[in-house]
């Protein structure tokens, strides 16, 4: 049988300040409970929390089309948050964060009740094997958190290219008392000229792969 350890919920913090202009990253050890996200991005403002941003490309064209909204992405691999921040300082974004972190402890230890007006989580990784679904990020122990982290009124956008995870998300998020699902594309067949395709995304369209992109919003229970 085989033996799975699991991965620490973080990576060590990265080396102290990148030079010039203000931190794209904050390391996680400078991070106090709860977080304050106001100090975070030095302004008050809506906040939209991208949830495995891989190589940033998404909040590359999102967080520019929308000034007015500070983003916060978290992404627990190293590389693709370094290809992100060198995507966003090169653009000049000042509304974009990013943390190096597994999501599900970032949010369940740091994130202030009702601090969230959107979660975006785009191709999350499915992980198909019944022995690694644990690794999801869609599982039970979502729902809490996404119930506490909301506003009321904030919307959950997710796009995956996987039949059998979209059915195992429909099935997870329905059950939530507090979510109404709003809306429910298949942008392979349906497309939206204002969708913004991740790199993930296209390939999943050359290779002929369904795109289901959902939106749910929180409602007042
Ligand atoms: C399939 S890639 C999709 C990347 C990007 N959203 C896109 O559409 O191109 C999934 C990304 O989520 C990150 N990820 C997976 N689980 C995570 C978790 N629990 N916390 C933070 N990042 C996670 C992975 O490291 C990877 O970069």
């Amino acid at each position: 049988m085989e033996r799975l350890t699991e991965p620490p919920p973080c990576e060590p913090p990265p080396r102290p300040a990148e030079k010039g202009g203000w931190d794209l990253e904050i390391p996680l050890g400078d991070l106090k409970k709860p977080l304050d996200f106001t100090r975070l991005f030095g302004r008050e403002a809506p906040l939209a929390v991208e949830v495995g941003s891989g190589s940033g490309l998404f909040l590359t064209i999102e967080a520019a089309n929308r000034p007015g909204t500070n983003f916060l992405a978290i992404e627990r691999d190293g590389g693709e948050v370094r290809r992100a921040k060198d995507k966003w300082r090169r653009r000049n974004l000042l509304n974009v964060r990013i943390i190096r972190c597994d999501a599900h402890y970032l949010l369940e230890e740091f994130a202030p009740p009702r601090s969230v007006d959107e979660y975006i989580i785009l191709y999350s990784d499915p992980w198909p094997k019944k022995r690694h679904h644990k690794r999801r990020f869609f599982q039970p122990r979502l729902l809490p958190i996404l119930e506490r982290t909301l506003k009321p009124g904030a919307a959950v956008r997710i796009k995956t290219d996987v039949t059998a995870y979209y059915e195992v998300i429909r099935e997870l998020l329905d059950t939530a008392p507090f979510l109404t699902l709003e809306q429910d594309h298949r942008l392979d067949i349906e497309q939206d000229p204002e969708d913004i395709q991740t790199n993930y995304q296209r390939k999943a369209i050359e290779q002929g792969h369904p795109i289901h992109s959902l939106r749910y919003r929180h409602t007042a229970v």
